[in-house]
Parts: structure tokens; sequence; C-alpha cells
């Protein structure tokens, strides 16, 4: 079926991210979304596939076998339109089972154009299903593929692979919110989320033994280098996953295993790091199942089903616009 791309809007600005999370006092950081360029998209779908990163499995078990069932629940024409689609490849399971009941039209919304071309490629070929590729950021992208739905269509979002973990906990909150604020009362979200589970199965998930989520942080370092002209030695910082228990989530972090001063020419800055200090790269924060319908509730949700993996903790949770 037909396949568009609809160009990036807002320009997300790496010079002015990387200034303003390396050159203040305190913790530095980076944002995550600055993982995913070209080598980083690649280097995720590695992760993906890795045998001690069960969450991407898990994910696609729900899917492939709920997909009927999910898609059974929804009501009328839909529009689909998914945040951060990484490739879509467990995506097309709800593809497949939509065209089985109804032409529909697939947006897929990514800031990373290496991901987004690759989702096009991935599920460009199924019957019925047209994409129309937003490269924009999330809310962005929300708003433009919403403003594609005609007057009988429902919207249904997918924010898939517990990416809402990125999120602090406030800010999840403020993000659902504002998914709320672009729906009409009967559209869905459909909610991934990974849930707690013991250490010794997650802790390896983000510090495999081959190094390819090290090279995925580490890679960090090295667009700002092929990007805006810095000097990090990549050798002289170690990726590092750790639990923090009072907030429930996985960190990661970049350490420097020595003092080192870093010029960034075209953030305009030089950066000092003392030995041991670290960059926070990425959070990816764990829910309990019951935690997802009472954030649902509170941000203008119901949660209408939920599905859950039990050899990997995850769930799948079908929210409902009040
Ligand atoms: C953890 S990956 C998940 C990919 C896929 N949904 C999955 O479940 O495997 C997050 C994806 O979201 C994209 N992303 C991150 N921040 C974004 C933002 N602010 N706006 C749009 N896409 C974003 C990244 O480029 C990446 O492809």
């Amino acid at each position: 079926m037909a396949t568009a791309v609809i160009a990036q809007h807002s320009q997300p600005d790496l010079a002015g991210d990387v200034r303003a999370g390396l050159c203040r006092p305190g913790q530095k950081e980076l944002p995550s979304k600055y993982l995913y360029d070209e080598i980083g998209s690649a280097l995720f779908e590695v992760v993906s596939v890795l045998p001690e990163y069960g969450l991407t499995r898990a994910d696609e078990r729900l899917l492939q076998r709920h997909a009927a069932d999910i898609v059974s629940r929804l009501k009328g024409q839909v529009l689909v339109a998914e945040l951060g689609s990484g490739s879509g490849k467990k995506t097309r399971w709800l593809l497949e089972a939509l065209a089985r009941q109804q032409c529909t039209t697939y947006c897929p919304i990514e800031i990373s154009p290496t991901a987004l071309a690759r989702c096009e490629n991935e599920l460009g070929r199924i019957e019925c299903i047209s994409i129309v590729g937003f490269e924009r950021p999330y809310l962005d992208g929300l708003l433009a593929a919403a403003a594609r739905r005609s007057e009988n269509d429902h919207l249904l979002v997918l924010f898939l692979g517990s990416t809402i973990g990125n999120f602090d906990r406030d800010a999840a909150e403020r993000f659902l919110t504002e998914v709320r604020r672009i729906l009409f009362p009967g559209d869905a979200l459909l909610l991934g989320t990974d849930l707690v589970k013991p250490l010794t199965q997650l802790l390896p998930a983000y510090d495999d033994p081959l190094g390819v989520t090290a090279a995925f942080n580490l890679n960090l370092l090295a667009r700002i280098n092929r990007e805006l002209g810095a000097d990090f030695d990549l050798r002289a910082f170690r990726h590092e996953a750790r639990y923090n228990a009072a907030e429930q989530r996985v960190e990661m972090h970049l350490r420097s295993m020595r003092d080192q001063v870093v010029a960034i020419p075209r953030a305009g800055c030089t950066v000092s790091f003392s030995r041991g200090e670290t960059i926070w790269t990425e959070s990816s924060h764990k829910y309990r199942a019951e935690d997802i319908s009472a954030m649902a509730r509170r941000n203008g949700f119901r949660c209408d089903s939920q599905w859950i993996d039990t050899e990997w903790p995850f769930a799948e949770s079908l929210l409902i616009a009040g």
C-alpha cells in the first residue's frame, strides 16, 4: 500500500541539549532520545534480540497472542499512530489483525530517520495498510497524525516497548495528560510497560556480556564527536547500569575513568570530568501492573484490559480515553 514520509517540523537541538546537560553543576546528563542515530538505532535492534533482553520478546509475545482480542475491543474505523515506532517489527501483529477487519492508515512517529525508514520498510507491504510516517517528536507527530483523521475515525495510539519508562514518573503522568488532550473520548492508547522483576533477571538486560548495550550507550559520545566535533576518548568512559531501588528504575551511566577535559566545539563548550564522575544517559522505570490502571485514571483514561507476560513480567494495557 501507499507509503509517505512527512519530514521533520521541530529540529531536536543536540548542541543546546549537550551544553545544558554537560556544562552545569552537579550530575551531568544527556537526553536518551539522542541514543538513536543511525548507529544507535542499529545497535538497539541488536539489543532487542539479545538473550538477556527479554523485554522486546515479551512485548511481541503479548501482541502476537492477543492482537485479535485487542483489535476486537476497538470501535468503528481506526487510524493507528505509533509513538517512537523503532523498526515497527512487533506492530505487524496488530496491523495484520486490523487489516482483516478494515483498511487503515498507520502513522509511525519517530525522531530517528533511520528507525522511521526501517519501519516503513518492515511494514510497507501489508495488504490494506497505508503508511504515513512523521519524522517528528512524539506530541508534535501525534498532533499531525490526529489531524489526518476523518470524522468517523477513532485513533489508536501505540506506545510500546516500555518507552514510557524513559520518562521520570511525573513526566510520564504529564505525557499521558498531553496525549489524552489530543484524543477524543473513545480513542485508545495501547501502552506497553515493563514490570518490576528480580534484579538477577533485570540488570543483565542493561549490561549484557557481549557489550552491545555498552556500545549503544557509548555511541552517544561517538555521536557527539561526529556531529559536534567533540574529542571524547571513548576508551576513557565505561558503561554502567545500576538499579535505583527508591525510584524502581534502571539507570544507564557513562563513567569517566580518569580526570579529563573534553572540547565540544559546535556546542561552544569545554567540559571537565573528574575520575569516577558519570553522565546519566537513560532511565528505564519499572511499574507494577496495578500502577498502570491508577495512572490511566489520573490522566483521563480507563484501563479496558490488560495482558501480562509471566516469563518476562511485562504488561500490555488498553486504555480508553474517557
Ligand atoms: C526504546 S526504543 C523503542 C522502539 C520500539 N517502539 C520498540 O518497542 O522496540 C524508543 C524509540 O523512540 C524513539 N524516540 C525517542 N525519543 C523520541 C521522541 N521524543 N520523539 C519521537 N521518537 C522518539 C527512538 O528513536 C527509538 O526508536
